[in-house]
């Protein structure tokens, strides 16, 4: 899968803007503050269907306009497709694929795959398990709808269960009701820690081969699902019954995949808790280089890889042997400054405009 355009119209700094992507390695240079992130942003937008940093949508929006809008041209294997995303100040956004309007964003994912990484993506190894369980999450469902629609059903069932633990019933009566939503949660419970468990199966391997290239076979990367360890649908409702006056107390429910984690180690060792920065960070992109490798395996074709601002983040021999690996897929990248004897197509990056 490759895109060999991108049309912006009032997207961010962006007030026109068209821009050709060659196969393979493409660099995008520019001073800070530019929209080199912007533009990144755009592309994966086309991704997912939605921005990962813009808390609210309409900020994308030009600051002098009214409308947005992201038009991306997607040459597959099979057939080529266009991507349309149209922000409006007074409306929902709009997304059309191949000019007509979708309904659902579930009908967005997989037209387009696409993997990004950014020095945030720090956060997957660093901070708490919510990170990594988005970065199931996204992953599973780019290659898996039917997971999609499981994770909001589960979202679903989780909120009306909580919502009924605060409101202060009899508890006999609460436990009638619980008997309910306990078993619609483990239904998806068991479903939702199948997909993870196994999607963590088939990553480690990868991550450890994307660990040992770019550390030089240096250090061993180790990736483990830490998750719910009930096997039948009967005993996550035991567990959770046996919950219920924690859960109770809490006001929330306390067991299940919304807590699920993946633990991350270098030579055996927690990177978590004993990694340095520099390790870390690596942990992350190998992590996301791994993602690749899964996505194309599933879908037999590889998805656009997206790198924002990585390379000043990276030690020599890591930036060269990262830059070798793009060769072979292509790459979005962004950078302040690039002098690395490496064949690309490179852009200028200025005031929201490419320079000629
Ligand atoms: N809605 C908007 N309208 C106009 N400019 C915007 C908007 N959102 C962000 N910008 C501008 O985009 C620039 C940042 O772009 P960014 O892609 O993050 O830069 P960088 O090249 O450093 O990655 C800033 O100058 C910011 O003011
Ligand atoms: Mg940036």
């Amino acid at each position: 899968m490759e895109i060999t355009k991108l049309q912006l119209f009032s997207y961010r700094n962006y007030k026109q803007c068209e821009i050709d992507f060659k196969n393979g390695l493409n660099v995008i240079c520019g001073k800070n503050a530019q929209g080199k992130t912007n533009l990144l942003e755009a592309v994966y937008f086309c991704v997912v269907g939605k921005s990962f940093r813009a808390s609210r949508e309409k900020e994308v929006i030009n600051k002098d306009s009214e409308f947005a809008k992201i038009k991306l041209f997607i040459k597959k294997e099979i057939g080529n497709s266009i991507v349309e995303i149209i922000f409006s100040r007074k409306d929902k956004k709009t997304v059309k694929i191949n000019g007509v309007p979708i309904k659902k964003i579930s009908e967005l994912l997989g037209e387009f795959n696409g993997v990004f990484f950014s020095p945030d993506e720090l956060k997957l190894i660093k901070e708490s398990p919510e990170d990594r369980r988005r970065f199931m999450d996204i992953d599973i469902s780019q290659t898996n709808k039917q997971y999609f629609y499981l994770l909001n059903r589960y979202n679903q069932i989780l909120q009306n269960r909580n919502k009924q633990l605060k409101m202060n019933l009899k508890r006999d009566d609460l436990v009638d009701i619980m008997k309910i939503w306990n078993t619609q949660l483990a239904t998806c419970s068991l479903k939702i820690a199948k997909y993870r468990q196994n999607f963590v199966y088939m990553l480690a391997p990868f991550a450890q081969k994307a660990h040992s290239y770019l550390t030089d076979n240096k250090e061993k990367l180790g990736l483990e699902y830490v998750g719910i360890e009930e096997k039948t649908e009967e005993d996550i409702i035991k567990h959770l019954e046996k919950n219920l006056d924690k859960d109770l107390a809490l006001g929330y429910t306390s067991y299940g995949p919304h807590r699920d984690d993946i633990k991350v180690t270098i030579n055996d060792v927690d990177v978590r808790t004993y990694g340095s920065q520099g390790q870390q960070r690596t942990c992350a992109l190998s992590l996301k280089l791994a993602e690749l490798d899964i996505i194309k395996n599933q879908i037999n074709t590889k998805p656009v890889l997206l790198l924002d601002d990585v390379l000043s983040e990276l030690d020599d021999d890591r930036k060269n042997r990262l830059l070798a690996y793009c060769k072979n897929v292509q790459t979005l990248i962004t950078c302040t400054s690039f002098n690395y004897n490496v064949q690309c197509n490179k852009l200028e990056i200025e005031n929201g405009e490419v320079k000629k």
